[in-house]
């Protein structure tokens, strides 16, 4: 089944073509990051208007690079949650379109589930196991999650405050780096020395959520403490390595108590080189028969409408009687799986 992938919860607007929720036949993105870094960030009245512009020849474009016309189209899956409302609405309201004129398959997607997906993408489905611990880490969501089949996902923890992506986007600010700012601490990062700066970990015991304030507070009194005798780079090897930690042992030790026979990485964090290795090794050390995945391509961390294409095609499969195109779809703030 072909499914056509609508993705506008943040500030990416992206559309995908994707052959039985793996194959990635066409990936479009057109990234607002240039707009938002004028501002140090996403101003949401900014992402919906250039989603509205975009949005179109996104679609067209994905079409057009996966050399399928509309009428090969299946299904149309579209994230309605969570995101930016004004931002979700321009996709959405797109997908009730396209798919009522169209008279196709229609799927709303959960974006966190999207990300999950993400991992499926480009790989032999009969190679992967479940049952699968993983996070999803990114700068809007920051969760824990067990997936025991198909769509059957749980959230095991999820941040009390700060999600591990904002955090890096906020520490950026203070250290003067520009948006998005997970890329750019991880540069200055492999230069520094992680051990300089001591920065707490909120292990959060008996739990597992995550707090990721404490940690930015701490960098900022630092910031202001050591003024211009600042290492930037020590501080931001210090800092990632202080958010690795804490994702990592937590990740470690769900896979251990619901025995994980895969460990999955996934979200804009996902794309960091030090948590993965932080991850490898974790596992290594305890649990060396766990398959440990990320997602195949950098593109696919990041938001993109291929994951989207990816889990609305799975959703179908479950309940194929629920997705008529005659049913339009709502979005919604709830993070419900
Ligand atoms: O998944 P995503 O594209 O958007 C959301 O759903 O939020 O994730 C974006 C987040 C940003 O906070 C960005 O700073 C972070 O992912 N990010 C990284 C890296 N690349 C992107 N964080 C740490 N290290 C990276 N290499
Ligand atoms: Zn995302």
């Amino acid at each position: 089944m072909i499914f056509l992938g609508i993705e506008t919860s943040c500030d990416e607007t992206a559309a995908a073509v994707v052959l039985d929720g793996c194959v990635v036949l066409s990936n479009v993105i057109a990234s607002q990051v240039d707009l938002h870094r004028q501002t140090g960030g996403v101003v949401p009245e900014v992402a919906a208007r250039e989603h509205t512009v975009k949005i179109l020849p996104v679609i067209e474009k994905a079409l057009e690079d996966a050399k399928v016309s509309f009428e090969q189209i299946d299904g149309i899956a579209v994230t309605v949650r969570p995101g930016l409302i004004a931002s979700l609405l321009t996709g959405v309201n797109t997908a009730n379109t396209f798919a009522r004129l169209g008279e196709k398959i229609l799927v709303p997607v959960n974006h966190i589930e999207g990300h999950i997906y993400a991992n499926f993408l480009d790989r032999n489905l009969d190679e992967i196991q479940f049952p699968i611990v993983g996070l999803t880490i990114s700068g809007g969501h920051n969760e824990l999650f067990l997936m025991r089949g198909h769509c059957d996902i749980v959230s095991l923890g999820a941040t009390r405050d700060d999600a591990a992506g904002e955090a890096f986007d906020k520490v950026a600010r203070l250290l003067g780096l520009p948006y998005p700012g997970g890329p750019e601490i991880s540069r200055l990062a492999e230069q520094g020395n992680a051990t300089r700066y001591s920065l707490p970990r909120a292990l959060l015991k008996n739990s597992y959520d995550f707090s990721f304030s404490g940690l930015k507070s701490a960098v900022s009194r630092l910031v202001q403490i050591e003024g211009s005798a600042l290492n930037k780079c020590d501080l931001a090897a210090s800092f990632e390595e202080a958010v690795c930690d804490v994702l990592s042992v937590k990740l470690m030790g769900a896979a251990q108590k619901y025995g994980a026979c895969e460990v999955h990485l996934a979200g804009g964090v996902s794309a960091n080189l030090r948590l993965r290795a932080r991850v490898h090794e974790r596992l290594m050390k305890k649990l060396p028969n766990v398959t440990f995945r990320f997602p195949s391509k950098l593109i696919y961390c990041t938001d993109n409408a291929a994951m989207i294409a990816g889990a609305g095609y799975f959703r179908y499969q479950l309940e194929p009687e629920r997705y008529g195109a005659e049913h339009p779809i709502v979005t919604s703030t709830k993070l419900d799986f």
